[in-house]
């Protein structure tokens, strides 16, 4: 089965600190806006990619698709203030059957196989987001004097790629528009709605690259994969 993919990529890195949009860093000379683009270009399963870019990064980014000979068509949307209005606009414009997946471009190590496994299971219920179990403790603390331990057994880190039948996921951002509600993943606008969500695990590689010393992370594991190649 098929798939299309939004790919936000219209922040401003401002935690990277780089001075430019973080997906225009390198890791072994690869941009990171194409590391993540590839892993679509290459799945056959992947009818369409939408990336949601800052009209600033628009040259640069059309300049590295020739560069990089990113031979698959690539459709731009302009991104907006908040990641939720980048993928808004991008929501906009796919078709509107089967199964959407909206995927941080700040995100390089997603793998297929995850994937398929992500897609296979939003085509059977309608919505399920990639996340790993939590491995610290989490506590809650107010004013500096922690108020709670929260059960880690319970507790998943969310990761991107996020799936869901098109229908949907249209519905949820219609009505946060409504609503004014602004939330931290696309998912949580589908629970907001009262449909279940389903949690597929993946594997801690899958980063977001947000400050420096994820650079550091993100070098050790492509060092990592040459070795398994
Ligand atoms: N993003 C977007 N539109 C925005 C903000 C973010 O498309 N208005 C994208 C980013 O380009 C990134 C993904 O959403 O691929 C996740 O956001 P984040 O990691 O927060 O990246 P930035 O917003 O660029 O970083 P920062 O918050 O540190 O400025
Ligand atoms: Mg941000």
């Amino acid at each position: 089965m098929t798939y299309q993919v939004i790919l936000p990529a219209a922040g401003q890195g401002k935690r990277m600190g780089a001075g430019k949009n973080k997906l225009l860093l390198e890791l072994n000379g690869v941009p990171v806006l194409i590391h993540t683009l590839r892993v679509f270009e290459q799945d056959k399963a992947c009818s369409k990619i939408i990336v949601a870019l800052h009209p600033q990064d628009e040259k640069e980014f059309k300049d590295l698709l020739i560069k990089f000979h990113v031979t698959k068509a690539i459709h731009f949307v302009p991104g907006g203030k908040e990641r939720q209005d980048s993928i808004y606009n991008a929501l906009k414009t796919v078709e509107t059957v089967g199964v959407i997946l909206v995927h941080d471009a700040a995100r390089p190590f997603i793998c297929k196989e995850h994937i398929d496994r992500l897609t296979q299971m939003a085509e059977e219920t309608g919505a399920a987001i990639l996340g790993v179990p939590v491995k610290d403790t989490i506590k809650k603390v107010q004013d500096g004097t922690v108020v709670e331990t929260v059960e880690r057994s319970s507790l998943w880190a969310v990761q991107t790629p996020q799936a869901f039948r098109i229908s949907l996921l249209m519905e949820a951002y219609q009505r946060a528009e409504i609503d004014h509600y602004l939330g931290t993943d696309d998912a949580s606008l589908v629970e907001r709605l009262g449909y279940p969500v389903t949690m597929v695990e993946g594997d801690y590689d899958n980063i977001k690259l947000t400050t420096p010393e994820d650079l550091y992370f993100a070098e050790a594991i492509l060092e990592k994969r040459k070795h398994l190649e």
